[in-house]
C-alpha cells in the first residue's frame, strides 16, 4: 500500500499562516510515500509567493509531485503571461513537472495551465501522448495516478457537463484507456471523489476522481480547508478528507470514501465495504 497526500490550491499569497503550519505538522505525522499538489501554489504568480511555496513545500517529509494551476501564470502581466507563462513557477518551485514511480504507484504530473485562458485549462493532443508514453513505461504491478490542476470532470452541475468541450472527453476516455486509475485535481476550492464509468464508457475500464478543496486559502468557498490522504494499491483506494477544525487546531479526519477495483474498473465499494484499508482515526 501506498500513502499519497493530496494537496491543493495552497494559494500563498493569500494563506492562513496557522493553517500553514498545522499542515506542515499533520504532513509530518502522516509520513506519506509522495505529496501531489495539484496546482494554484500562489494567489498572483509574484516572486515572494513563489518563495514562500517553495519554502513550504521544501518543509514537507516526502517525494513530491508539483504541478502548476492557473494562478501560478502571470495575470496582469500580458508580456510574461504569453511569452514565458511558468517562469517564476519553474525557477522558485520546480524546474521541471516531476513524477514519482515505484512498483505499487505512479504519480505522474500534468501542466493543463493555458496562456490564453484565464480561469481553463486543458491538455493538448501532444500532452496526451507524452503522458501515454510515460503510462506505457510504468511497472505493470503500479496503480497509475495523474496530477493535473483543473478537473477532468464536472460533477457539481449538469450545465457544466454538457458544455465539457470535446477535447477534454478525448483526453480522460485516451488517458483511461491507457491505465490511468486515478485522477488527482484541485482548482474548485472544493472536495468531491466519485468515478468516471457514469459518463466515460471505456470498456472494462473506470477511474476514481479525486479533487481537493483548498488547503491554506483564506478564499474557502462555502467548505472548510481541507486535503487529502489517499490510500491506495491494486484492488482498494480510500480517500481521506481532512478538513480544518478551529476549535481544536488542526486538520482532522471529515470522511472517507472507498473504492473497489472490480473486472469494470474502479468503483465505490458497497455500503458493507469490502475495503480493506480503513483510514486511521485522526480525532
Ligand atoms: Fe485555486
Ligand atoms: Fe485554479
Amino acid at each position: 500500500m501506498r500513502t499519497i497526500v493530496h494537496l491543493s490550491d495552497l494559494h500563498f499569497g493569500a494563506a492562513d499562516p496557522v493553517l500553514v503550519a498545522a499542515l506542515i505538522q499533520e504532513v509530518t505525522r502522516l509520513a506519506p510515500d509522495v505529496v501531489a499538489v495539484s496546482g494554484d501554489l500562489t494567489q498572483r504568480a509574484r516572486r515572494a509567493q513563489f518563495r514562500a511555496a517553495r519554502d513550504f513545500l521544501a518543509a514537507l517529509p516526502a517525494p513530491l509531485v508539483v504541478v502548476p494551476g492557473n494562478h501560478d501564470v502571470p495575470l496582469y502581466n500580458v508580456f510574461a503571461r504569453f511569452a514565458t507563462p511558468l517562469r517564476g513557477f519553474r525557477k522558485h518551485v520546480v524546474r521541471e513537472t516531476t513524477q514519482f514511480v515505484d512498483d505499487e504507484v505512479a504519480v505522474l504530473g500534468a501542466d493543463t495551465t493555458r496562456a490564453f485562458t484565464i480561469k481553463d485549462g486543458g491538455l493538448t493532443e501532444y500532452d496526451v501522448a507524452q503522458l501515454v508514453q510515460q503510462l506505457n513505461a510504468v511497472p505493470s504491478s503500479a496503480v497509475r495516478v495523474l496530477v493535473c490542476h483543473h478537473p477532468f470532470d464536472q460533477p457539481h452541475s449538469r450545465a457544466a457537463r454538457l458544455t465539457r468541450p470535446a477535447p477534454w472527453r478525448d483526453a480522460v476516455m485516451t488517458l483511461i484507456e491507457h491505465g490511468v486509475d486515478l485522477f488527482l485535481t484541485g482548482h474548485r476550492h472544493l472536495s468531491f471523489a466519485g468515478h468516471t464509468a457514469a459518463r466515460y464508457r471505456v470498456y472494462g475500464r473506470s477511474a476514481i476522481v479525486v479533487e481537493a478543496g483548498t488547503a491554506t486559502s483564506v478564499r474557502a468557498r462555502g467548505e472548510a480547508n481541507a486535503f487529502n490522504v489517499v490510500r491506495v494499491d491494486r484492488h482498494h483506494v480510500a480517500v481521506d478528507r481532512l478538513a480544518w477544525h478551529a476549535a481544536s487546531g488542526r486538520f482532522q479526519s471529515a470522511n472517507c470514501e472507498r473504492f473497489d477495483c472490480a473486472a469494470t474498473g474502479w468503483t465505490p465499494s458497497d455500503v458493507n465495504g469490502h475495503a480493506a484499508m480503513r483510514a486511521e482515526p485522526h480525532a
